[in-house]
């Protein structure tokens, strides 16, 4: 059994990549074999170039955009637990993960009226978002509906979706070298040094429930 999980942040091992990791350690956990990507990392990537290669044979159902982007959704198709995370930019994910989604979705896109998808896959799938805003304003702030918009699409063609947060994120390490008067730095440390700690947690024990999940299902 695979789980992969794909750092949608152009930061490597920040908060988006560390609440990644923690979710891939659960799968580690429960016996999976594990593979991590920073999109960002992987070679330069575009979003889907509307070619329609994916709705002929041979390659129906299959992205042939062959950049930065190709190896991770090849390797996305083979696994059974996908673990995708954002940071949240403008109050939306990043446009990486944008880019990622629009290839992974319209590509498994039949636009036949007798079958939506060339493929459904049974996959667990978990996304995870980071923000400056803390998980309590997510409903105000509209976050909660993007965050739903993407689940229950991957819901329906990719596989059953949850969500995680980690909010009220450590951005920088030094504030004082910003003009920032927004954000207050002792208040940023401290949610670093008890909030993050917990989330991390959290989306371990969520990796490792899907893990659980897909073991049940496909294993
Ligand atoms: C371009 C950009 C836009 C951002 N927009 C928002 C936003 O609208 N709402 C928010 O809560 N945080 C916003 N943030 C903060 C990030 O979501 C937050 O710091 C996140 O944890 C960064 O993830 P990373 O550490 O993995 O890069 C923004 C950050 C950047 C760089």
């Amino acid at each position: 059994m695979k789980a992969i999980a794909i750092n949608c942040s152009p930061r490597v091992n920040q908060n988006t990549d560390r609440m990644v990791r923690a979710a891939l350690d659960g799968c580690a956990e429960a016996g999976f074999e594990t593979e991590h990507y920073s999109l960002y990392q992987n070679g330069r990537f575009t979003g889907c170039l509307s070619c329609f290669g994916c709705k002929r044979a041979p390659h129906e159902g299959e992205c042939i955009v062959n950049d930065g982007m190709k190896e991770i959704l090849d390797r996305i198709r083979e696994a059974d637990v996908v673990i995708l995370g954002t940071p949240n930019y403008l109050g939306d994910v990043s446009a990486g993960f944008r880019s990622l989604f629009e290839r992974m979705q319209f590509s498994n896109l039949t636009y036949q009226k007798e079958q939506r998808w060339y493929n459904t896959f049974n996959k667990e799938v978990l996304l995870i978002m980071s923000s400056n805003a803390p998980e309590e304003w997510y409903d105000q702030f509209g976050y909660t509906d993007i965050l739903e918009k993407y689940r229950k699409s991957f819901d329906a063609w990719l596989g059953h979706t949850e969500t995680a947060v980690a909010g009220n994120t450590l951005q920088v390490s030094d504030y004082s070298r910003y003009n920032w008067t927004m954000f207050d730095p002792e208040k940023k440390k401290e949610s670093r040094e008890k909030q993050f700690p917990k989330d991390l947690a959290k989306a371990r024990k969520l990796g490792l429930e899907a893990a659980g999940r897909a073991a049940e299902k496909n294993g």
